[in-house]
Protein backbone atom coordinates (compact mmCIF):
# COMPACT_ATOMS: atom_id res chain seq x y z
CA UNK A 1 0.00 0.00 0.00
CA UNK A 2 1.61 3.35 -0.98
CA UNK A 3 2.51 5.95 1.91
CA UNK A 4 0.28 8.48 0.14
CA UNK A 5 -2.74 6.55 0.33
CA UNK A 6 -2.90 6.19 4.39
CA UNK A 7 -2.38 10.22 4.75
CA UNK A 8 -5.46 10.58 2.47
CA UNK A 9 -7.70 8.38 3.49
CA UNK A 10 -6.83 8.37 7.34
CA UNK A 11 -8.22 12.38 7.61
CA UNK A 12 -10.46 11.42 4.90
CA UNK A 13 -12.04 8.98 7.29
CA UNK A 14 -11.75 10.85 10.23
CA UNK A 15 -13.40 13.41 9.09
CA UNK A 16 -16.34 11.42 8.20
CA UNK A 17 -16.52 10.29 11.81
CA UNK A 18 -18.38 13.52 12.92
CA UNK A 19 -21.50 13.18 10.97
CA UNK A 20 -21.55 9.65 11.41
CA UNK A 21 -21.82 9.87 15.13
CA UNK A 22 -24.24 12.83 14.05
CA UNK A 23 -26.99 10.58 12.26
CA UNK A 24 -26.50 7.63 14.22
CA UNK A 25 -30.06 6.64 15.35
CA UNK A 26 -31.84 9.30 13.22
CA UNK A 27 -34.90 8.95 10.53
CA UNK A 28 -34.26 10.30 6.88
CA UNK A 29 -37.10 10.37 4.68
CA UNK A 30 -35.96 9.69 1.29
CA UNK A 31 -38.13 10.42 -2.19
CA UNK A 32 -36.74 9.03 -5.27
CA UNK A 33 -38.08 10.57 -8.27
CA UNK A 34 -39.09 7.45 -10.71
CA UNK A 35 -36.89 10.09 -13.22
CA UNK A 36 -33.80 8.34 -11.34
CA UNK A 37 -35.13 4.72 -11.95
CA UNK A 38 -35.63 5.29 -15.62
CA UNK A 39 -32.16 7.19 -15.63
CA UNK A 40 -30.96 3.91 -14.63
CA UNK A 41 -29.26 5.44 -11.30
CA UNK A 42 -31.46 2.56 -8.76
CA UNK A 43 -28.25 0.34 -8.64
CA UNK A 44 -25.80 2.59 -7.01
CA UNK A 45 -28.60 4.44 -4.97
CA UNK A 46 -28.99 1.38 -3.18
CA UNK A 47 -25.78 0.30 -2.26
CA UNK A 48 -25.88 4.54 -0.82
CA UNK A 49 -29.33 3.63 1.30
CA UNK A 50 -27.40 0.14 2.11
CA UNK A 51 -24.43 1.90 3.80
CA UNK A 52 -26.22 4.96 5.13
CA UNK A 53 -28.47 2.30 6.88
CA UNK A 54 -25.18 -0.08 7.93
CA UNK A 55 -24.37 3.62 9.98
CA UNK A 56 -27.61 3.34 11.78
CA UNK A 57 -29.80 5.59 10.05
CA UNK A 58 -33.63 4.79 9.76
CA UNK A 59 -34.57 5.16 6.16
CA UNK A 60 -37.97 4.97 4.73
CA UNK A 61 -38.12 5.48 0.71
CA UNK A 62 -40.85 6.69 -1.34
CA UNK A 63 -40.41 6.06 -5.24
CA UNK A 64 -41.84 8.06 -7.81
CA UNK A 65 -43.59 6.55 -10.67
CA UNK A 66 -44.07 9.40 -13.08
CA UNK A 67 -42.41 8.34 -16.48
CA UNK A 68 -43.01 4.24 -15.59
CA UNK A 69 -46.85 5.38 -15.93
CA UNK A 70 -46.50 8.01 -18.64
CA UNK A 71 -44.97 4.84 -21.11
CA UNK A 72 -47.52 1.59 -19.58
CA UNK A 73 -50.04 4.56 -20.40
CA UNK A 74 -48.27 4.79 -24.02
CA UNK A 75 -48.09 1.80 -24.57
CA UNK A 76 -51.90 1.30 -24.11
CA UNK A 77 -52.25 4.04 -26.67
CA UNK A 78 -53.63 6.38 -23.86
CA UNK A 79 -52.11 10.27 -23.16
CA UNK A 80 -51.01 11.26 -19.76
CA UNK A 81 -53.65 13.87 -18.58
CA UNK A 82 -52.90 16.40 -16.28
CA UNK A 83 -54.62 19.90 -14.41
CA UNK A 84 -53.21 22.11 -11.76
CA UNK A 85 -49.85 20.24 -11.79
CA UNK A 86 -51.10 17.03 -11.19
CA UNK A 87 -52.38 13.66 -12.64
CA UNK A 88 -55.82 12.91 -13.89
CA UNK A 89 -56.02 8.97 -12.89
CA UNK A 90 -58.73 8.07 -14.79
CA UNK A 91 -59.42 4.09 -14.80
CA UNK A 92 -56.81 3.23 -17.89
CA UNK A 93 -54.17 5.53 -15.32
CA UNK A 94 -54.59 3.87 -12.33
CA UNK A 95 -54.36 0.58 -13.62
CA UNK A 96 -51.31 1.84 -15.37
CA UNK A 97 -50.20 3.13 -12.04
CA UNK A 98 -50.94 -0.06 -10.15
CA UNK A 99 -48.66 -1.99 -12.80
CA UNK A 100 -45.73 0.54 -12.90
CA UNK A 101 -45.58 0.71 -8.65
CA UNK A 102 -45.89 -3.48 -9.21
CA UNK A 103 -42.83 -3.57 -11.32
CA UNK A 104 -40.46 -0.73 -9.48
CA UNK A 105 -41.40 -2.51 -6.49
CA UNK A 106 -39.31 -5.53 -7.64
CA UNK A 107 -36.48 -4.34 -9.05
CA UNK A 108 -35.83 -1.97 -5.90
CA UNK A 109 -36.19 -4.91 -3.93
CA UNK A 110 -34.13 -6.41 -5.55
CA UNK A 111 -31.38 -3.87 -5.81
CA UNK A 112 -31.15 -4.31 -1.98
CA UNK A 113 -31.16 -8.13 -2.21
CA UNK A 114 -27.96 -8.17 -3.57
CA UNK A 115 -24.47 -9.16 -2.05
CA UNK A 116 -22.05 -10.07 -4.67
CA UNK A 117 -18.23 -10.21 -2.61
CA UNK A 118 -16.41 -7.11 -3.45
CA UNK A 119 -19.33 -4.96 -4.65
CA UNK A 120 -20.39 -2.28 -2.21
CA UNK A 121 -23.26 -4.74 -1.31
CA UNK A 122 -21.12 -7.11 -0.22
CA UNK A 123 -22.05 -8.17 3.63
CA UNK A 124 -25.49 -5.76 3.94
CA UNK A 125 -28.67 -7.63 4.89
CA UNK A 126 -31.14 -4.78 4.00
CA UNK A 127 -34.80 -5.97 5.03
CA UNK A 128 -36.90 -3.90 2.74
CA UNK A 129 -40.75 -4.07 3.71
CA UNK A 130 -43.11 -2.08 2.36
CA UNK A 131 -47.25 -1.98 3.68
CA UNK A 132 -50.37 -0.39 3.78
CA UNK A 133 -49.28 2.44 5.67
CA UNK A 134 -51.25 5.65 4.20
CA UNK A 135 -54.82 6.36 4.07
CA UNK A 136 -55.82 8.51 1.01
CA UNK A 137 -58.83 10.77 0.27
CA UNK A 138 -59.79 11.79 -3.16
CA UNK A 139 -58.67 15.02 -4.70
CA UNK A 140 -62.20 15.66 -6.42
CA UNK A 141 -63.29 17.74 -8.37
CA UNK A 142 -61.27 21.01 -8.43
CA UNK A 143 -62.90 23.75 -10.49
CA UNK A 144 -64.49 21.73 -12.42
CA UNK A 145 -61.82 18.87 -13.17
CA UNK A 146 -62.70 15.75 -11.91
CA UNK A 147 -59.56 13.88 -10.22
CA UNK A 148 -60.98 10.61 -10.34
CA UNK A 149 -58.78 7.79 -8.70
CA UNK A 150 -56.28 10.38 -8.21
CA UNK A 151 -55.69 11.16 -4.15
CA UNK A 152 -54.68 13.21 -0.94
CA UNK A 153 -52.69 11.66 2.01
CA UNK A 154 -55.46 10.91 5.05
CA UNK A 155 -53.41 9.54 7.68
CA UNK A 156 -50.06 7.65 8.24
CA UNK A 157 -49.49 4.74 10.24
CA UNK A 158 -46.86 5.95 11.75
CA UNK A 159 -47.19 3.54 14.79
CA UNK A 160 -46.56 1.02 11.90
CA UNK A 161 -43.79 2.66 9.91
CA UNK A 162 -42.05 3.16 13.52
CA UNK A 163 -42.64 -0.15 14.89
CA UNK A 164 -40.58 -1.46 11.36
CA UNK A 165 -38.23 0.99 11.53
CA UNK A 166 -36.90 -0.09 14.63
CA UNK A 167 -37.17 -4.13 13.49
CA UNK A 168 -34.44 -2.88 11.73
CA UNK A 169 -35.94 -2.92 8.06
CA UNK A 170 -35.90 -0.34 5.30
CA UNK A 171 -39.74 0.86 5.01
CA UNK A 172 -40.22 1.21 1.03
CA UNK A 173 -43.68 3.12 -0.07
CA UNK A 174 -45.09 3.66 -3.01
CA UNK A 175 -46.98 6.40 -3.89
CA UNK A 176 -50.32 4.46 -3.06
CA UNK A 177 -52.69 5.09 -0.61
CA UNK A 178 -56.49 3.09 0.32
CA UNK A 179 -59.75 4.25 1.37
CA UNK A 180 -61.47 2.95 4.48
CA UNK A 181 -63.86 1.18 2.03
CA UNK A 182 -60.58 0.14 0.36
CA UNK A 183 -60.46 1.82 -3.12
CA UNK A 184 -56.99 2.50 -4.14
CA UNK A 185 -55.60 6.45 -4.91
CA UNK A 186 -52.97 7.49 -7.01
CA UNK A 187 -50.71 9.71 -4.97
CA UNK A 188 -47.70 11.42 -5.84
CA UNK A 189 -44.23 10.70 -4.24
CA UNK A 190 -43.25 14.26 -2.79
CA UNK A 191 -46.51 14.38 -0.77
CA UNK A 192 -46.41 10.90 0.77
CA UNK A 193 -42.68 11.76 1.40
CA UNK A 194 -43.79 14.96 2.71
CA UNK A 195 -46.71 13.75 5.01
CA UNK A 196 -44.52 10.55 6.20
CA UNK A 197 -41.43 13.06 7.34
CA UNK A 198 -44.08 15.04 8.91
CA UNK A 199 -45.91 12.39 10.84
CA UNK A 200 -43.09 10.48 11.78
CA UNK A 201 -41.08 14.67 12.76
CA UNK A 202 -38.15 12.58 10.58
CA UNK A 203 -34.80 14.40 10.92
CA UNK A 204 -34.15 15.13 7.56
CA UNK A 205 -36.85 14.80 4.17
CA UNK A 206 -34.47 14.37 1.04
CA UNK A 207 -35.46 14.60 -2.56
CA UNK A 208 -33.59 12.96 -5.02
CA UNK A 209 -34.72 15.01 -8.28
CA UNK A 210 -33.58 15.53 -11.84
CA UNK A 211 -32.57 19.38 -10.55
CA UNK A 212 -29.32 20.08 -8.99
CA UNK A 213 -31.49 21.97 -6.04
CA UNK A 214 -32.02 25.66 -6.10
CA UNK A 215 -29.87 28.29 -7.57
CA UNK A 216 -28.61 31.63 -5.90
CA UNK A 217 -30.20 33.76 -8.43
CA UNK A 218 -33.61 31.47 -9.19
CA UNK A 219 -34.99 32.34 -12.74
CA UNK A 220 -31.50 33.01 -13.91
CA UNK A 221 -29.58 31.16 -16.03
CA UNK A 222 -26.96 28.47 -14.62
CA UNK A 223 -23.73 29.59 -15.00
CA UNK A 224 -20.37 29.44 -12.06
CA UNK A 225 -21.73 33.21 -10.92
CA UNK A 226 -24.93 31.35 -10.13
CA UNK A 227 -24.43 28.21 -7.68
CA UNK A 228 -26.48 25.70 -5.79
CA UNK A 229 -27.54 27.68 -2.64
CA UNK A 230 -26.86 25.11 -0.15
CA UNK A 231 -28.19 26.61 2.77
CA UNK A 232 -31.45 28.33 2.76
CA UNK A 233 -33.05 29.13 5.81
CA UNK A 234 -36.82 28.29 6.42
CA UNK A 235 -37.77 32.07 6.59
CA UNK A 236 -35.62 32.86 2.62
CA UNK A 237 -37.35 29.92 1.36
CA UNK A 238 -40.92 30.99 2.02
CA UNK A 239 -39.81 34.26 0.31
CA UNK A 240 -38.59 32.80 -2.25
CA UNK A 241 -41.81 30.58 -2.73
CA UNK A 242 -44.04 33.31 -2.73
CA UNK A 243 -42.24 35.20 -5.86
CA UNK A 244 -41.82 32.44 -7.71
CA UNK A 245 -44.74 31.21 -10.25
CA UNK A 246 -46.88 28.39 -9.31
CA UNK A 247 -45.04 25.01 -10.06
CA UNK A 248 -46.36 22.56 -12.95
CA UNK A 249 -42.82 20.85 -13.92
CA UNK A 250 -41.12 18.92 -11.26
CA UNK A 251 -37.62 21.04 -13.16
CA UNK A 252 -39.84 24.41 -11.97
CA UNK A 253 -37.91 25.72 -8.61
CA UNK A 254 -41.08 26.22 -6.67
CA UNK A 255 -41.94 21.72 -7.42
CA UNK A 256 -39.64 20.49 -5.25
CA UNK A 257 -39.31 23.72 -2.75
CA UNK A 258 -42.95 23.92 -1.51
CA UNK A 259 -42.80 20.15 -0.59
CA UNK A 260 -39.15 21.26 1.96
CA UNK A 261 -41.00 24.16 3.20
CA UNK A 262 -43.60 22.23 4.13
CA UNK A 263 -41.81 19.89 5.78
CA UNK A 264 -39.68 22.65 7.48
CA UNK A 265 -42.75 24.52 8.77
CA UNK A 266 -44.52 21.43 10.33
CA UNK A 267 -40.95 20.22 12.26
CA UNK A 268 -38.98 18.26 10.18
CA UNK A 269 -35.92 20.56 10.65
CA UNK A 270 -34.15 20.06 7.36
CA UNK A 271 -35.23 18.82 3.81
CA UNK A 272 -32.74 18.76 1.46
CA UNK A 273 -32.94 18.78 -2.85
CA UNK A 274 -30.42 16.32 -4.36
CA UNK A 275 -29.61 15.87 -7.99
CA UNK A 276 -29.76 12.06 -8.87
CA UNK A 277 -27.52 12.36 -11.65
CA UNK A 278 -24.71 13.15 -9.61
CA UNK A 279 -22.89 9.53 -8.34
CA UNK A 280 -23.28 9.47 -4.91
CA UNK A 281 -25.25 12.45 -3.87
CA UNK A 282 -26.70 11.33 -1.11
CA UNK A 283 -23.42 10.70 0.96
CA UNK A 284 -21.81 14.00 -0.31
CA UNK A 285 -24.71 15.37 1.17
CA UNK A 286 -24.86 13.73 4.61
CA UNK A 287 -21.26 13.03 5.57
CA UNK A 288 -19.58 16.41 3.87
CA UNK A 289 -20.07 19.40 5.27
CA UNK A 290 -21.00 21.79 2.38
CA UNK A 291 -23.20 18.91 0.69
CA UNK A 292 -24.06 19.71 -2.85
CA UNK A 293 -27.64 20.03 -3.13
CA UNK A 294 -30.32 22.72 -1.39
CA UNK A 295 -31.03 22.04 2.26
CA UNK A 296 -34.05 24.24 3.53
CA UNK A 297 -33.15 24.21 7.57
CA UNK A 298 -35.76 25.49 9.90
CA UNK A 299 -33.35 27.85 12.84
CA UNK A 300 -34.77 29.58 15.31
CA UNK A 301 -35.55 32.79 13.90
CA UNK A 302 -35.39 34.33 17.25
CA UNK A 303 -32.52 33.20 17.90
CA UNK A 304 -29.51 33.95 14.49
CA UNK A 305 -30.61 37.38 13.40
CA UNK A 306 -28.74 40.76 12.23
CA UNK A 307 -27.57 42.91 15.27
CA UNK A 308 -28.61 46.28 15.75
CA UNK A 309 -27.71 49.07 18.07
CA UNK A 310 -29.10 47.52 21.31
CA UNK A 311 -26.85 43.79 21.01
CA UNK A 312 -23.55 46.44 21.43
CA UNK A 313 -23.45 46.06 25.42
CA UNK A 314 -23.71 42.16 24.86
CA UNK A 315 -21.57 42.22 22.17
CA UNK A 316 -18.72 43.75 24.02
CA UNK A 317 -19.26 40.93 26.98
CA UNK A 318 -19.02 37.89 24.71
CA UNK A 319 -15.88 38.85 22.92
CA UNK A 320 -14.19 41.00 25.80
CA UNK A 321 -12.35 37.94 27.56
CA UNK A 322 -11.00 37.31 24.19
CA UNK A 323 -9.84 40.58 23.30
CA UNK A 324 -7.57 39.96 26.64
CA UNK A 325 -6.36 37.04 26.11
CA UNK A 326 -5.44 37.86 22.85
CA UNK A 327 -7.36 35.57 20.65
CA UNK A 328 -9.65 38.66 19.10
CA UNK A 329 -7.60 42.14 18.13
CA UNK A 330 -8.84 44.67 20.32
CA UNK A 331 -12.06 46.82 19.19
CA UNK A 332 -13.31 49.91 20.53
CA UNK A 333 -17.09 50.70 21.73
CA UNK A 334 -17.70 53.44 19.36
CA UNK A 335 -16.58 51.33 16.47
CA UNK A 336 -18.54 47.76 17.21
CA UNK A 337 -21.71 50.98 17.58
CA UNK A 338 -20.90 52.24 14.41
CA UNK A 339 -20.83 48.66 12.80
CA UNK A 340 -23.72 47.23 14.63
CA UNK A 341 -25.25 46.39 11.48
CA UNK A 342 -21.71 44.18 10.21
CA UNK A 343 -22.70 41.80 13.04
CA UNK A 344 -24.53 38.88 12.98
CA UNK A 345 -25.49 37.36 16.25
CA UNK A 346 -27.06 34.61 18.20
CA UNK A 347 -29.23 35.32 20.69
CA UNK A 348 -31.31 33.22 23.38
CA UNK A 349 -33.33 34.33 26.08
CA UNK A 350 -32.22 37.54 25.57
CA UNK A 351 -28.64 36.67 26.37
CA UNK A 352 -25.91 36.62 23.17
CA UNK A 353 -23.90 33.47 23.27
CA UNK A 354 -22.11 34.01 19.53
CA UNK A 355 -21.70 36.81 17.01
CA UNK A 356 -19.54 37.46 13.73
CA UNK A 357 -19.21 40.56 11.90
CA UNK A 358 -18.96 41.08 8.00
CA UNK A 359 -16.38 43.68 6.14
CA UNK A 360 -17.01 44.04 2.63
CA UNK A 361 -14.29 44.92 0.39
CA UNK A 362 -16.17 45.27 -2.97
CA UNK A 363 -13.81 46.00 -5.20
CA UNK A 364 -11.94 43.20 -4.33
CA UNK A 365 -15.08 41.00 -4.37
CA UNK A 366 -14.26 39.98 -1.06
CA UNK A 367 -15.44 40.09 2.66
CA UNK A 368 -13.81 39.99 5.75
CA UNK A 369 -15.50 38.09 8.30
CA UNK A 370 -14.20 39.55 12.14
CA UNK A 371 -14.92 38.70 15.46
CA UNK A 372 -16.10 35.35 14.97
CA UNK A 373 -16.86 34.49 18.73
CA UNK A 374 -19.16 32.06 20.70
CA UNK A 375 -19.80 31.98 24.56
CA UNK A 376 -17.79 28.95 25.97
CA UNK A 377 -20.68 27.84 27.95
CA UNK A 378 -22.19 27.26 24.63
CA UNK A 379 -19.11 26.01 22.15
CA UNK A 380 -18.93 22.98 20.32
CA UNK A 381 -22.87 22.70 19.58
CA UNK A 382 -22.50 23.41 15.99
CA UNK A 383 -23.28 27.78 16.82
CA UNK A 384 -19.71 28.66 15.62
CA UNK A 385 -20.68 27.09 12.03
CA UNK A 386 -24.05 28.24 12.05
CA UNK A 387 -22.79 31.46 12.22
CA UNK A 388 -20.82 31.27 9.64
CA UNK A 389 -23.21 29.36 6.78
CA UNK A 390 -25.14 32.76 7.76
CA UNK A 391 -22.06 34.98 7.62
CA UNK A 392 -21.09 33.35 3.94
CA UNK A 393 -25.26 33.95 2.61
CA UNK A 394 -24.36 37.43 3.92
CA UNK A 395 -21.64 37.64 1.84
CA UNK A 396 -23.41 35.99 -1.42
CA UNK A 397 -26.18 38.77 -1.08
CA UNK A 398 -23.22 41.46 -1.46
CA UNK A 399 -22.41 40.14 -4.48
CA UNK A 400 -19.09 38.73 -3.31
CA UNK A 401 -17.03 35.76 -4.34
CA UNK A 402 -15.01 35.03 -1.38
CA UNK A 403 -14.55 35.65 2.14
CA UNK A 404 -11.76 35.62 4.30
CA UNK A 405 -10.31 35.46 8.19
CA UNK A 406 -7.07 36.63 9.95
CA UNK A 407 -6.68 34.44 12.83
CA UNK A 408 -3.94 33.10 15.27
CA UNK A 409 -5.86 29.94 16.98
CA UNK A 410 -8.48 29.26 15.20
CA UNK A 411 -6.65 28.20 11.64
CA UNK A 412 -7.85 24.12 11.97
CA UNK A 413 -11.50 25.13 13.06
CA UNK A 414 -11.59 27.19 9.24
CA UNK A 415 -9.80 24.94 7.47
CA UNK A 416 -12.10 22.04 8.35
CA UNK A 417 -14.93 24.60 7.15
CA UNK A 418 -13.69 25.13 3.44
CA UNK A 419 -11.04 27.65 4.00
CA UNK A 420 -7.68 27.78 2.61
CA UNK A 421 -4.63 29.31 4.15
CA UNK A 422 -3.03 32.62 1.96
CA UNK A 423 -0.21 34.73 1.81
CA UNK A 424 -0.97 38.12 3.61
CA UNK A 425 -0.51 39.46 0.13
CA UNK A 426 -3.73 38.07 -1.35
CA UNK A 427 -5.20 40.91 0.77
CA UNK A 428 -7.39 43.15 -0.31
CA UNK A 429 -4.95 46.80 -0.73
CA UNK A 430 -7.25 48.34 1.93
CA UNK A 431 -6.96 45.65 4.34
CA UNK A 432 -3.28 44.71 3.98
CA UNK A 433 -2.34 48.56 4.71
CA UNK A 434 -4.39 47.75 8.34
CA UNK A 435 -2.32 44.37 8.34
CA UNK A 436 -0.09 43.94 11.93
CA UNK A 437 3.12 42.44 11.29
CA UNK A 438 3.63 41.52 14.79
CA UNK A 439 0.68 39.92 14.99
CA UNK A 440 1.34 37.59 12.29
CA UNK A 441 -2.04 36.58 11.72
CA UNK A 442 -2.65 33.64 9.32
CA UNK A 443 -5.08 34.51 6.50
CA UNK A 444 -7.52 31.85 4.97
CA UNK A 445 -9.87 32.54 2.02
CA UNK A 446 -13.07 30.36 1.28
CA UNK A 447 -14.77 30.96 -1.89
CA UNK A 448 -18.27 30.92 -1.87
C1 LIG B 1 -13.98 29.05 17.05
C2 LIG B 1 -15.36 29.12 17.68
C3 LIG B 1 -16.09 30.33 17.15
C4 LIG B 1 -16.14 27.84 17.33
O1 LIG B 1 -17.44 27.93 17.85
P1 LIG B 1 -18.30 26.61 18.23
O2 LIG B 1 -19.72 27.00 18.40
O3 LIG B 1 -17.64 25.93 19.37
O4 LIG B 1 -18.11 25.79 16.90
P2 LIG B 1 -18.80 24.49 16.41
O5 LIG B 1 -19.68 23.91 17.47
O6 LIG B 1 -19.41 24.77 15.09
O7 LIG B 1 -17.52 23.56 16.20
C5 LIG B 1 -16.94 22.98 17.31
C6 LIG B 1 -15.72 22.16 16.92
O8 LIG B 1 -14.63 23.04 16.62
C7 LIG B 1 -13.52 22.66 17.40
N1 LIG B 1 -12.73 23.86 17.73
C8 LIG B 1 -13.00 24.85 18.59
N2 LIG B 1 -12.01 25.74 18.62
C9 LIG B 1 -11.07 25.30 17.76
C10 LIG B 1 -9.79 25.78 17.38
N3 LIG B 1 -9.25 26.88 17.88
N4 LIG B 1 -9.11 25.07 16.42
C11 LIG B 1 -9.61 23.94 15.91
N5 LIG B 1 -10.82 23.44 16.25
C12 LIG B 1 -11.54 24.10 17.18
C13 LIG B 1 -14.10 22.04 18.65
O9 LIG B 1 -13.20 21.17 19.28
C14 LIG B 1 -15.29 21.30 18.09
O10 LIG B 1 -14.90 20.08 17.55
P3 LIG B 1 -15.72 18.73 17.94
O11 LIG B 1 -17.11 18.97 17.42
O12 LIG B 1 -14.96 17.69 17.22
O13 LIG B 1 -15.64 18.67 19.42
C15 LIG B 1 -15.27 29.18 19.22
O14 LIG B 1 -14.47 28.14 19.66
C16 LIG B 1 -14.72 30.46 19.75
O15 LIG B 1 -15.47 31.40 20.02
N6 LIG B 1 -13.39 30.56 19.95
C17 LIG B 1 -12.77 31.72 20.51
C18 LIG B 1 -12.74 32.88 19.56
C19 LIG B 1 -12.01 32.56 18.27
O16 LIG B 1 -10.98 31.91 18.25
N7 LIG B 1 -12.56 33.04 17.16
C20 LIG B 1 -12.00 32.94 15.86
C21 LIG B 1 -11.44 34.28 15.58
S1 LIG B 1 -10.64 34.34 14.07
Amino acid sequence: MSAVFNFTFVPWFRSVAPYIHLHRGKTFVVGIAGEAIAAGKLQHLAQDLALIQSMGVKIVLVHGFRPQVNEQLAAKGHEAKYSHGMRITDSVALDCAQEAAGQLRYEIEAAFSQGLPNTPMAGSTVRVISGNFITARPVGIVDGVDFKHSGLVRKVDTKGIMRTLEFGAMVLLSPFGFSPTGEAFNLTMEEVATSVAIELQADKLIFLTEIPGVRIHPGEPDSEDNPIDTELPLAAAEKLLAQLPNPSQPTDTAFYLQHCVKACKSGVERSHILPFAVDGALLLEIYVHDGIGTMVIDEKLESLREATADDVGGILQLIEPFEQDGTLVKRDRTEIERDADHYTVIEHDGVIFGCAALYPYPEAKTAEMAALTVSPHSQSQGDGERILKRIEQRARAMGVKSIFVLTTRTMHWFIKRGFVPVDPEWLPEARKRKYNINRKSQVLVKNL
